[in-house]
């Protein structure tokens, strides 16, 4: 019988994983669970003869390609799939696929869950500052970008986005400023909350010239990639710049220096919770569970990232 792996790390909520369970056994396939894994090895002798998994961030190389002999799709339940190697996909002729959308909202709560933590200066008794009639920038105006925007107009933030692969008039017309560049987004915008993949033009660019672009009492939010900031020169500009604050949901690799010296200006999840809610994991895995069936079935190739 045909073996669709949910594999991940991070566990989905219990309810999603039943909802995927369902779609599975009732397309007829069997269902197959590797959660909180800790050893590469787990992953490499689950994945031996299924034909699809659903992962999260797993990370899925070259050498799980070669231990997956039966494998023909690889659905990354979520936005991001930096975790794959699409070549390497592409080389096992496996279909990769992700499942846009259907965390966003989650992701976006959590970005003005922070945004209150931080703003009230982590809730330590002192006065802090509101968010209303301050200037939000977006950056990248995805599934993501989207619902922030929308929130913050519930907060009564004027909001900015740039977008480099969004035209101007797209998001003038979801009621938002278009700006002309992420420098520009920098310059004018009180808190800049990023929205980027990590792809090869992204990673590090948020740097050193392009924080210091930010108004007195920057905040920098970053709920999208670690790889996307400049770490050391993030490091340095915090050193020279005592008004700005960073705020992240993904776990710097220097996280014990940012803890270390800019205590009140730094906080950061301990595990990416961003899409850790029910609701975006039954979104998220159901979604996958759905691509899989119809790929299988009908040979469906929607959201397909790979060539
Ligand atoms: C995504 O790319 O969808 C988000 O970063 C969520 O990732 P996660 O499924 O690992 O929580």
């Amino acid at each position: 019988m045909t073996k669709i792996l949910v594999a991940t790390q991070k566990p989905f909520a219990k309810v999603a994983v039943d909802g995927i369970r369902t779609e599975i056994e009732n397309a007829g396939f069997q269902f197959e669970l590797l959660e909180k894994y800790t050893e590469k090895k787990q992953l490499l002798d689950a994945v031996k003869d299924v034909e699809a998994i659903i992962i999260r961030s797993d990370k899925v190389d070259n050498e799980v390609f070669d231990a997956a002999k039966s494998l023909k799709i690889v659905v990354r339940a979520g936005a991001g799939y930096d975790n794959v190697d699409l070549e390497a996909a592409t080389a096992h002729h496996v279909c990769v696929m992700n499942t846009p959308g259907q965390n966003s909202n989650a992701v976006a709560e959590l970005a003005f869950g922070l945004l209150v933590f931080a703003v009230r200066n982590f809730y330590n008794g002192t006065s802090g500052t509101e968010l209303k009639g301050k200037k939000l920038g977006i950056l990248a105006f995805g599934n993501v970008g989207r619902n922030v925007a929308r929130v913050a107009k519930g907060f009564g933030m004027e909001v900015y986005a740039y977008d480099a692969f969004c035209p101007k008039t797209a998001i003038e017309e979801a009621g938002v400023h278009a700006v002309d560049s992420t420098e520009a987004l920098f310059e004018k915008c009180d808190v800049v909350s990023l929205h980027i993949p990590a792809t090869a033009e992204t990673k590090q660019s948020i740097n050193y010239a392009m924080v210091n672009k930010m108004p007195k009492g920057g905040l920098l939010l970053n709920t999208a990639r670690k790889e996307v900031i400049n770490e050391d020169e993030l490091i340095k500009l915090m050193q020279e710049r005592t008004d700005l604050k960073y705020i992240t949901d993904i776990m710097p690799d220097q996280n014990d220096k940012f803890v270390e010296l800019f205590a009140g200006r730094y906080f950061s999840t301990p595990k990416k919770m961003g899409a850790q809610t029910a609701e975006a994991n039954i979104n998220a895995g159901i979604a996958a569970a759905k691509q899989i069936v119809g790929f299988i079935k009908d040979g469906c190739e929607k959201f397909r990232v790979n060539k």
